[in-house]
């Protein structure tokens, strides 16, 4: 038994990830007592119907957050998800010295620069290591293990739903539709799937990271998004008929300018063809994999469960031993890291690939005409792949880097090329050497 005073701790929220943290306080309460140095004692729990939670002892049961922030606990741990009200509590947490656990990535990609500074006001801890791919131990690494490197890019696949319908996709050739369908099913997605589909959440995650690689203050905001709903079965087959395959990718990248050296933060959320040989292709189902260069470090790859109550929970609970930790010892963890405040490198002055697969017609000059477009904006052509079918021809074009400015440019125009029959899959290049 430890002298130390028990860590009181005030759990708000006992859903998928909260009911996990919730038993495994419970049934790993002597492990984590010896780990701290002090037992963890779980003050209360706040939902918001607590007429549903039979499994939970009623005397710790309330529908009152802020009453039991205000209480007598140490920390607060919290996993209901959303900015308001759940910001109002956690900012007066941290206000009254409580240190935060959460896993909330919306929360932490919209307000993490007021988080930071109610934490420092009082020197109390905010932990988040959940917020960004479930169990995989990413955040800590970039905010300390990497704290004496310097990190150029961090690319990943941080939603585990998208990972799994373009995953299915590429293995079945059915479509969007039918694969959503089947995540519902299967639990993956939820009944409404915008926030992962339509890659808001995927965007928050990359605020956050690229928040922790650059020292730099991004918000949701800041993150260029597309989503998959756009996906088609034809873009799956273009891409493998080219041994790509496609994945939705948060890019968070140090952009150095090629005129004057300044540097700039792009972060950034896309569907983009990966070649099949890539790391991040074999990932598959709802797993997570994030792929870390660094100048000193090299390459470095991290990969695991990146969602679901129990994967969740283990790194809840790590950050909760960790700032118990700290409490117990009289220190602090590491505080927000923003020195550097790097500009955000808009999406259009962004370098990037694409590949353009047409339906054009099959005469003298066609390929010539095309060409000609991508030189006129400056755009220039990697490979050419050209396939022949009774009087129309298949173009597939992979270009070198470009602004994604001109890219697009070069796409608006090559729809209106008489000689263009059909433009049938436009989508971005990641994973290769330009
Ligand atoms: P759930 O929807 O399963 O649970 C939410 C919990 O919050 C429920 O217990 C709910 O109460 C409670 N709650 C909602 N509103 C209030 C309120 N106004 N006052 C008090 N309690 C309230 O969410 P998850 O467990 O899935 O997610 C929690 C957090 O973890 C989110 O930020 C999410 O983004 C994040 N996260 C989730 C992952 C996952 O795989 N699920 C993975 C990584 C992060 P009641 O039970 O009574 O309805
Ligand atoms: N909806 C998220 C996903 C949960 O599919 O990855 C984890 O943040």
């Amino acid at each position: 038994m430890s002298a130390n005073k028990p860590v009181r701790v005030a759990l708000l929220g006992c859903g998928t990830v909260g009911g996990e943290v919730a038993r495994l306080l419970d049934e790993q309460s002597a492990e984590l007592a010896a780990r701290v140095g002090a037992p963890i004692e779980l003050a209360g729990i706040a939902v918001r119907r607590p007429d549903k939670h039979p499994e939970v002892p009623a005397d710790l049961l309330t529908d009152d957050a802020q009453a039991l922030v205000d209480s007598d606990v140490d920390v607060v741990v919290e996993l209901i998800g959303g900015i308001e009200p759940v910001r109002t509590w956690l900012l007066s947490a941290l206000r009254q010295g409580k240190s935060v656990v959460t896993a909330n990535k919306a929360l932490l990609a919209d307000s993490s620069a007021d988080l930071a500074e109610a934490a420092d006001a009082t020197g109390a801890d905010l932990y988040f290591e959940a917020a960004v791919a479930g169990a995989i131990p990413l955040l800590r690494p970039l905010r300390e293990s990497l704290a004496g490197d310097r990190i150029t890019r961090v690319m990943g696949i941080v939603n585990g739903t998208t990972n799994f319908i373009l995953s299915a996709m590429d293995a079945t050739g059915a479509s969007y539709a039918e694969t959503l369908e089947e995540a519902v099913r299967l639990g993956y997605a939820e009944a409404d799937p915008t926030a992962d589909v339509d890659g808001y959440d995927a965007a928050a995650k990359a605020a956050i990271l690229a928040s922790l690689a650059f020292h730099t203050r991004v918000t949701a905001a800041d993150v260029h998004r597309e989503g998959i709903a756009d996906i088609t079965a034809t873009d799956i087959a273009a891409a493998k008929a080219q041994g790509r395959t496609v994945k939705l990718l948060a890019i968070c990248e140090r952009v150095v300018d090629p005129v004057d050296g300044s540097e700039s933060v792009s972060a950034r959320v896309y569907p983009a063809m990966i070649p099949r040989t890539h790391q991040l292709a074999g990932v598959g189902d709802a797993f997570n994999a994030v792929y870390v260069e660094a100048d000193a470090a090299g390459e470095l790859m991290f990969f695991g469960q990146g969602a679901g109550g129990a994967p969740t929970a283990s790194a809840v609970l790590g950050d909760l031993v960790a700032v118990a930790r700290n409490r117990v010892l009289g220190s602090r963890g590491p505080r927000e890291s923003a020195h550097a405040q790097l500009p955000i490198r808009p999406m259009a002055d962004t370098p990037t690939r694409y590949h353009v697969s047409l339906a054009v017609q099959d005469k003298p000059g066609v390929l010539a005409q095309v060409a000609q477009v991508f030189a006129e904006h400056d755009v220039s052509i990697a490979t050419v792949q050209q396939r022949d079918a009774d009087d129309t021809a298949s173009l597939v074009i992979v270009t070198h880097t470009a602004t994604d400015a001109a890219l697009r440019a070069t796409v608006r125009d090559i729809e209106q090329l008489p000689v263009v029959h059909e433009v049938i899959s436009v989508m971005r290049v990641e994973g290769e050497d330009a």
